[in-house]
């Protein structure tokens, strides 16, 4: 293992240390390509590197920002589309301006077409510099399901039923869509920092695999990524 495990006691202090290595990545340069993960789990990091700038420790609103995913058939206005989520919880209150944020639009009238504009947008920022990601309970990354990996730097995927099942908790328990569009892990590899924040009793199956040695899980796909950071609490590292 190249990367780096950190087992935080909880959610609060996990946070703290993803904040810790996002921050001194923006402080040695804002104007970084960054991709950062919807979800539930990296807010409370989030909250705090907005606490920051607000103390005027670091700028978050020089980064340019490519979103790490997106459910195929919901864009912008949709509430619980990824892009909605982060305008609200981080984009926003961080004062992010418009045009440092590229997204997926998921109501795009051809969503390959739209992945192949994400992948060429991509690669002429010079690809990635920071990747901030969560882990679903079945051990995928942005949209990255298990199994075989999708080629490309930008792919639109089928989501798995327990992505779909999960999923019903970003939209007061509706069905979700059944296809999702994300960066590839080939693309989040090629970040020079990855930061993937994984806390909670219900990610400790796939911690647990991943700590055990398990390199299947698209999890595991920053093991031997030696600018990779596994931030993790005693709940998922199954210490608690
Ligand atoms: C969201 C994303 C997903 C989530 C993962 C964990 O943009 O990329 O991979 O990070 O499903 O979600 P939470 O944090 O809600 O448990």
């Amino acid at each position: 293992m190249k990367a780096t495990v950190l087992i935080e006691k909880d959610h609060a202090t996990a946070s703290a240390a993803a904040a810790d290595i996002i921050a001194s990545a923006l402080v040695e340069n804002p104007e970084l390509t960054a991709t950062f993960a919807a979800g539930d789990t990296p807010f409370a990091c989030y909250a705090q590197l907005i606490a920051r700038q607000q103390r005027g420790e670091l700028q978050l609103g020089r980064t340019r920002y490519i979103g790490l995913d997106e459910w195929v058939g919901l864009g912008p206005k949709d509430t619980g589309s990824c892009i909605e989520t982060m305008q609200r919880g981080y984009y926003g209150p961080a004062g992010v301006p418009d045009a440092n944020i590229a997204y997926y639009d998921g109501r795009a009238a051809d969503p390959q077409q739209e992945a192949l504009r994400m992948a060429e947008l991509l690669a002429n920022t010079g690809g990635l510099d920071l990747a901030v990601l969560g882990v679903g309970v079945n051990g995928h990354i942005g949209f990255n399901e298990p199994g075989p990996e999708a080629a490309g730097d930008f792919a639109v995927v089928p989501l798995s039923d327990t992505t779909q099942t999960v999923g019903k908790k970003y939209f007061g328990g509706r069905a979700t869509p059944t296809q999702g569009a994300t960066l590839t892990l080939q693309a989040l590899r090629g970040a020079a920092r990855v930061v993937v924040l994984a806390t909670g009793a219900a990610k400790q199956p796939v911690v647990s695999a991943l700590l055990a040695g398990n390199r299947t899980l698209p999890l595991a796909a920053f093991c031997e990524h030696p600018g990779a950071y596994y931030i993790l609490d005693s709940q998922s590292a199954g210490q608690a």
